[in-house]
């Protein structure tokens, strides 16, 4: 398995924050947002990792992350110890497009694709290995929210296999005035090596993004999408700059990538 963290992006939902600043850099507790999603793919057993990251940021990201081996400030502890490539996205063009930039990366290996300001308590590592193991299909994780219409949600059909996936319902995605219902699909996506045809055949949505929620709904169109309910919590730190301090909190009281 390889890795992926789509780091790009402009983050205008965060405000003055991000004028300057790449949003993915910017504190959650007592690390910068992006060293929790670099975790969770080490956790997952996963050292090869791809970070696309947007035009006027990739220096700052090169400095902070290097190579991908990285000791505790002033201490030998390791943080990190993997192996970092890196990508430069000079036009946003969504999650998929960022995907679609790994293909030579992954070299027909299996893909782990994690958003840069995803956190999870959990790391879900087995849940991944099991993937990685088992051989087809895609992977992606849900959560009931209170907010869907800022995610993609997927609808069950009776047998419990998932038919549609709706992405922010009335605003990217107008089949639905409002979200369907309130199962968010999270940034935590597993992709077989075919997933690289999937984004060829795409089409830009109403955002003019290649979204990566019409991936997943041509996995379960196909019966090839597997989902898992994520365990423990899980929080888009991209949000709101008031969530930020909120998150940081929650890391220090029940730890992270468990
Ligand atoms: C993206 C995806 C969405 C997903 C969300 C999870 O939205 O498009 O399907 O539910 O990440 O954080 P974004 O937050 O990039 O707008």
């Amino acid at each position: 398995m390889r890795g992926l963290v789509c780091a790009g992006g402009e983050a205008t939902r965060l405000g003055e924050l991000t004028r300057v600043a790449n949003k993915h850099l910017l504190p959650v507790g007592r690390w910068p947002m992006i060293y929790y999603p670099l975790q969770l793919l080490q956790r997952a057993g996963v050292r090869e990792v791809l970070v696309v990251t947007g035009k006027g940021h990739a220096g700052q990201m090169i400095d902070l992350l290097g190579d991908g081996r990285l000791a505790a400030r002033g201490s030998a502890e390791p943080l990190l110890d993997l192996d970092l490539s890196y990508k430069v996205q000079t036009q946003a063009g969504g999650i998929a497009q960022v995907v679609g930039m790994a293909r030579e990366f992954t070299r027909g290996e299996k893909l782990v694709v994690v958003l840069g300001d995803n956190i999870f308590e959990r790391s879900h590592a087995a849940e991944i290995g099991a993937w990685g193991a088992r051989g087809e299909g895609a992977l992606v994780f849900v959560k009931e929210v209170p907010d869907p219409e800022q995610f993609g949600v997927v609808v069950y059909g009776d047998d419990g296999r998932v038919v549609d996936i709706v992405e922010k319902a009335g605003v990217v995605d107008t089949r639905y005035a409002a979200p369907p219902t309130s199962h968010a699909v999270v940034g935590l996506y597993c992709y077989p090596p075919d997933v690289f045809d999937v984004i060829d055949a795409l089409e830009p949505s109403a955002r003019g993004e290649l979204e990566i929620t019409d991936v997943n709904r041509h996995y379960a169109h196909e019966g090839r999408l597997d989902v898992v309910e994520v365990r423990g919590w899980w929080e888009d730190a991209g949000k709101h700059w008031q969530h930020l301090a909120e998150i940081g909190r929650l890391v220090e009281k029940t730890g992270v990538n468990l």
